[in-house]
């Protein structure tokens, strides 16, 4: 692996594009590397996910426009469907990707973050989709995944406009959750990604599954889904320990699932 960095700490796995004299911008190799990054967590250890970028400057400055730069139509759209198959390799994954957005967040930078289930900032961060100003749309999923995040006037004002916005912004517009000193980052990033691991598994699982597949249909399906879901997580003994545990003593509740 030239351009991802990947490291376990207990139940989190940290990726980290690593091409810090590029911005972390995303060629073809970086996007393969990702995958096979992606296909190799062990997910019998591992209960989250954080992506981030190496270095203080940026998150990911977008595609390779070197690369871009010389496309045609059929490589464009394949080069298209290579990025767009991996952010969607992210967004369905089974265990929750938090988005540690450490700077510039352009482009394909913006819309890896969007494609994690959790987006935090640094407060230098920097979120755009200049593409239109590049003589292109957003190509890994900005012109779906923004509308979905921000509402479709924040998405349109975004990408037609190709204006940035910083993180205070990003936060009032619902692109980020939280955002923390640049410094206080990865330490927020880890206490997240901790807090989740110290859930339920199956029903932290679920629950992205439910949340992921009700965003892309009517609410009759979405709530069937989450019935079925409701139907599984009784019949594990997580559920079983965890409320016994709150019949038993109710301040102590939770102690069984963080044992
Ligand atoms: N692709 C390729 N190289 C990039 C890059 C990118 N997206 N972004 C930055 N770089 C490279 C620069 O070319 C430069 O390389 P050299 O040192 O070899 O010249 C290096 O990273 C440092 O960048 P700058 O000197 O430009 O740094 P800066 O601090 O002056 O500016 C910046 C930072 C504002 C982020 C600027 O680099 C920039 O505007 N980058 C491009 C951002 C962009 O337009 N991204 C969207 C790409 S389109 C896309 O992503 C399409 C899609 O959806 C698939």
């Amino acid at each position: 692996m030239d351009y991802i960095l990947y490291e376990q700490k207990g139940q989190t796995g940290i990726i980290t594009i690593n091409r810090e004299k590029a911005l972390n911008a995303l060629n073809s190799q970086v996007l393969d590397e990702l995958n096979t990054t992606l296909d190799a967590v062990n997910l019998d250890e591992v209960r989250c996910l954080i992506l981030t970028g190496a270095g203080t400057k940026s998150f990911v400055a977008g595609a390779d426009i070197g690369e871009m730069s010389t496309l045609t139509k059929a490589e464009g759209e394949a080069f298209g469907k290579k990025g767009n198959d991996v952010f969607r390799k992210i967004e369905t994954f089974p265990i929750p990707v938090i988005a540690a957005v450490n700077g510039f967040a352009l482009g394909g930078g913006c819309e890896i973050s969007m494609s994690c289930d959790i987006r935090i900032c640094s407060d230098n961060a920097v979120f755009g989709q200049p593409e239109a100003g590049l003589g292109i749309t957003p190509g890994f999923g900005g012109t779906q995944r923004m509308a979905r995040s921000c509402g479709v006037s924040n998405a349109m004002e975004m990408i037609l406009t190709a204006k940035t916005i910083k993180a205070d912004q990003a936060k009032a517009i619902g692109l980020v959750s939280e955002v923390y000193p640049a410094e206080e980052l990865m330490d927020k990033a880890m206490e997240l990604a901790e807090t989740i691991a110290s859930k339920a598994q199956i029903a932290v699982r679920q629950s992205k599954r439910c949340i992921r597949r009700g965003m892309q249909t009517d609410i009759y399906t979405g709530t069937a889904y989450e019935a079925e879901a409701f139907g599984v997580c009784c019949a594990t003994e997580d559920q079983k320990g965890a409320m016994k545990a709150f019949m038993g003593k109710a301040l102590d509740s939770y102690t069984y699932l963080n044992k």
